[in-house]
This record gives C-alpha cells, sequence and structure tokens, in this order.
C-alpha cells in the first residue's frame, strides 16, 4: 500500500468531527458580521441614536432615492472592520507560526467577544467604531487560523470539501445574521443592540472549543515538538498507525524551514502563476458586487421603495439561496471542475446585473418608486445573481489559492489571497452607498463590465486544477499552459529550487 492509500484510510474520528463543528464557528463568526450591518444600518432606531442626520433624510427620502444612505462615516461602520481585519491578518500569520494555530483561535474569540460587549453597550459613536475595529481584529486573527487548522486536521482526501465547509459556515453565518435582524427590527428602542451583542454567541462556543481542541501536528512540529505532535496525530486519528502521515508532516515541515523568505521566493517568476491567481479571483470575487448585496441589501430594498421590515424578510431570502446554493458547490465542484462553475456563474451574475440595472435605469427616477411587480423581479434577479455567486466565485476564490501554491509558498500565498479579499472587502463597503448615490442605476453596468473580465480571465488564465495532486502543479498544470508555461524556462527553474 502505498502512502497515500494509507492516508486515505484515515477516518472521521468523532474528535476530528467535533473540532470541525467547532471550527465552523469560526466561519460563523465571519458570516454573521457581513450579514448584521446592513440590517442595523437600516434600522431607524440605530440611525436615530448615532447617524440622526441620516435619519432626517430619510424621512424625506422623496427627495433623492438613491442618496439616502450616502454618508462616509455610516460606510465606515461597516467597512472599519475589514481594514483592521486586513491589518490583523499580518500579526495573526506570526501568531499562527509562533504560537500556533490554538492560541490564535482562542484569541480570535476574545477580540470578538469584546467587540460585542462594546457594540451592544455602544453610547457614542467612537465606541460603535471600537467595537467593530474589535470585531475586525477577530475576523483577522480567525480566518487566518481557523481554515488553515481545518484542513491540517481533515484526512487528505477531504481537505477540499472541508474547505467548502468553512465557506458553507460563513453563508450560515451571514443567513443567522438576516434572520436576527428581522426578529430584532421590531425591538424598539435597543433591537439593534441584540443584533450586534447576538456575534457573541459564537464567540463564547469558539473560545470554551478554543480551550479543549489538540493543537494541529503539523503546528507542534513546525515548532520542534515531535513527540507531541505525533501523539496529537494518533489522537485525531484515532489510530495507532499514523507514521506514513507522521512522516510526510516531518517533510513538509522541514522543506518550509528551508525557506527562509517565503515572501521573496513568491515574487520570483515561478510563483507567478498561482500568486496572480489568487489575488485575482480575490479582487473579481469582490468586484462582482456580492458584497454590495450582502452588506447591503436591506438598504438596497429599501431604495426600490420596500418598507423596512419586507427589506429586511427579501435579505433573508437572499441569505437563504446564498447557503443553499454553497451545496452546490461541494457536490459540483470535483465532478465538473473549477472553470465550468466559474464561467457558468458569469453569464448567471452577468444577465442578473443588467436586469437589475436596466430595470432600475427606465423604471427608478431618483423621486418615484417601483411598482410591485418590478420590485419583484428585481428580488427575484439578486437571488440569482447570489446563486451563481454561492456555487461557483464565493467557494472557488479561496478553494482556488489553497490548492495551487506549493507547500514552502503556500502560508504566504494565501496570505496575500486573505489581504487582497479584506481590503477590497473594505473598499465596496466604503464605496458602494457612495457610488450608488452618483452613478444611479449604472452601479450595476459598472459590476458588469467586471464580470465581462473576469470571465475572459477565466477563458485566458485560468486553467483546470479539479483533480491535480498539489505537488504536481507546476509539470502537469503550468509547464502545460500557453502564457505560464513561459515563467518556466529550464534555467529559472534551477535557480527556483536552489533559492
Ligand atoms: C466572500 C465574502 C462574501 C461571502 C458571501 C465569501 O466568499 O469572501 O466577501 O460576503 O462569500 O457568501
Amino acid at each position: 500500500m502505498n502512502q497515500n492509500a494509507k492516508m486515505n484510510t484515515s477516518k472521521i474520528t468523532p474528535y476530528v468531527f467535533a473540532s470541525w463543528i467547532l471550527a465552523a464557528f469560526g466561519g460563523l463568526m465571519f458570516g454573521y458580521d457581513i450579514g448584521i450591518s446592513g440590517g442595523v444600518t437600516g434600522m431607524d432606531d440605530f440611525l436615530i441614536k448615532f447617524f440622526p442626520r441620516i435619519y432626517e433624510r430619510k424621512l424625506h427620502a422623496a427627495e433623492n432615492n438613491y442618496c439616502k444612505y450616502d454618508d462616509q462615516m455610516l460606510q465606515l461602520f461597516t467597512s472599519s472592520l475589514y481594514l483592521a481585519a486586513l491589518v490583523s491578518s499580518f500579526f495573526a500569520s506570526k501568531a499562527c507560526n509562533v504560537l500556533g494555530r490554538k492560541p490564535t483561535i482562542l484569541m480570535a474569540s476574545t477580540f470578538f467577544m469584546a467587540g460585542a460587549a462594546l457594540s451592544a453597550a455602544a453610547q457614542v459613536g467612537w465606541m460603535l467604531i471600537l467595537g467593530r475595529i474589535l470585531f475586525g481584529v477577530g475576523v483577522g486573527f480567525g480566518n487566518e487560523a481557523v481554515p488553515l487548522f481545518l484542513t491540517e486536521i481533515a484526512p487528505v482526501h477531504l481537505r477540499g470539501a472541508v474547505n467548502i465547509l468553512f465557506q458553507l459556515a460563513v453563508t450560515i453565518g451571514i443567513f443567522i445574521a438576516n434572520l436576527v435582524n428581522y426578529g430584532t427590527s421590531t425591538m424598539h428602542p435597543n433591537g439593534w443592540r441584540f443584533s450586534l451583542g447576538g456575534a457573541a454567541v459564537p464567540a463564547v462556543v469558539l473560545f470554551a472549543g478554543s480551550l479543549i481542541i489538540t493543537e494541529s501536528p503539523a503546528s507542534l512540529v513546525e515548532r520542534k515538538r515531535e513527540e507531541e505532535g505525533k501523539a496529537a496525530l494518533k489522537k485525531i486519528r484515532g489510530v495507532d498507525e499514523v507514521d506514513a502521515e507522521f512522516e510526510e508532516i516531518l517533510s513538509a515541515c522541514e522543506i518550509a524551514s528551508k525557506i527562509k523568505q517565503p515572501f521573496k521566493k513568491l515574487m520570483k517568476k515561478q510563483s507567478l502563476p498561482p500568486l496572480v491567481i489568487a489575488v485575482a479571483l480575490q479582487v473579481f470575487q469582490q468586484f462582482t458586487g456580492i458584497n454590495a448585496i450582502m452588506f447591503y441589501a436591506p438598504v438596497l430594498f429599501q431604495t426600490l421603495g420596500f418598507k423596512s421590515d419586507a427589506s429586511l424578510l427579501s435579505s433573508v431570502i437572499t441569505g437563504l439561496v446564498n447557503v443553499g446554493s454553497t451545496f452546490v458547490a461541494i457536490f459540483l465542484v470535483d465532478k465538473v471542475g473549477r472553470r465550468k462553475l466559474l464561467l457558468q456563474a458569469c453569464c448567471q451574475m452577468l444577465i442578473s446585473q443588467v436586469t437589475i440595472g436596466v430595470i432600475l435605469h427606465l423604471k427608478l427616477s431618483e423621486t418615484g418608486s417601483l411598482d410591485k411587480g418590478l420590485a419583484a423581479v428585481v428580488v427575484v434577479m439578486v437571488c440569482t445573481f447570489v446563486m451563481s455567486f454561492a456555487w461557483s466565485w464565493g467557494p472557488l476564490g479561496w478553494l482556488i489559492p489553497s490548492e495551487t501554491f506549493p507547500l514552502e509558498t503556500r502560508t504566504a500565498g494565501f496570505a496575500f489571497a486573505v489581504s487582497s479579499n479584506m481590503l477590497f472587502t473594505f473598499v465596496i463597503a466604503q464605496m458602494f452607498l457612495s457610488m450608488m448615490c452618483h452613478m444611479k442605476a449604472y452601479i450595476f453596468f459598472f459590476f458588469s463590465a467586471w464580470i465581462v473580465v473576469m470571465g475572459l480571465f477565466v477563458i485566458v488564465l485560468l486553467p483546470e486544477t479539479k483533480g491535480i495532486p498539489i505537488d504536481s502543479m507546476v509539470e502537469r498544470v503550468w509547464k502545460k499552459h500557453p502564457v505560464w508555461k513561459n515563467c518556466f524556462d529550464d534555467d529559472d527553474s534551477k535557480e527556483y529550487e536552489m533559492a
């Protein structure tokens, strides 16, 4: 039996299962935050307390549909989280290496609990923003450590599916947040406090869980605690015969420790294909406009003339579509492949965005409101848009970067993916409402144009990676690709190996 076959027999032990569930709370924490702020910013009690000017403007909404929520501070409330996450993810990657995954997860949940407490108790604007920043640091730490921990303890043959489970947890978190907002919107005047404070629930579970989980074997070995690493592996796998897998971990750590400057190596020509793809997928993922919907759906629906509760209900529906369609990705990703899913989604997202743009352009004037039938068409188009994103660019934006970097640049490369995500999520969160005010319906044509660009990118520059072992990527994928093969002329490859 070869090594891979041996490793494939490793079972999903109750211990691994429990760790996954627990770590899923890391995804829930992130998702909850994505989903909660939009609903809160649409609540009158919240606006009256912190943003009275916007509340005034909203009362006179007839004056301008597209601009009633355009306010830098209001957008900062949503976006500050991502800026904090961006900065803290670099510290988190250091903490992951030096302290281990377990303490990093513990820190994430602590920041999160502090953020929830401060936001729920907020009396003035700075408390609110500081609460968001603490949430953001929690997201930065959690998003770095949790997916890494999840994949490291997963049996080898399940790594891809486990990776998408994290995304599934994120979508469930968004959906729960939509539901909570729907429930708290009628609890006057403090409903928003429950919404923001509710983030403490997954954080407390994650905190308690991180006290009992075992550190990942790879992290222990990386920190020269090999005996403990082997014991942890036996416990996780539920068998004593773990030599083959342990050898793999040892040699992987040995190779990785020889690379003193992974970031420098990442800048070499041969690292370009996975690096360009990882960053591009993240930038494109955000320029689909997905977070304009995830953050601001309730606000967007109010712009269309929906009442507050109808808007929140519509976002519950989009949240549900998001969760359901992520299952489609789990089942299809290894059957039909990455490229087909991405390209199919480009077509579906393009049709949805253009339809929304045309309807708003022709029928939603600055002062009127949309008639019921057309508003329903817009909601359906938002759903078809979210649906296709959720079975393609959403999970694959994370999966592809995690399976295309060679081991020696994997964490450094993935850190680029995480920070590009946070940076562009920040940009969208900070700019969408202002862009909508200035561009009006054209904002949807702006996203449509990006969807065309990303489709072309997939056609020209993204090779299929379905079923290719990570270690064979260079030989079987990059060196055969008409464009990327130019990064691997023979002399360069030698230089790369020696670096
Ligand atoms: C994206 C998030 C987005 C979420 C929606 C993720 O893949 O990175 O920005 O909010 O999908 O489900």
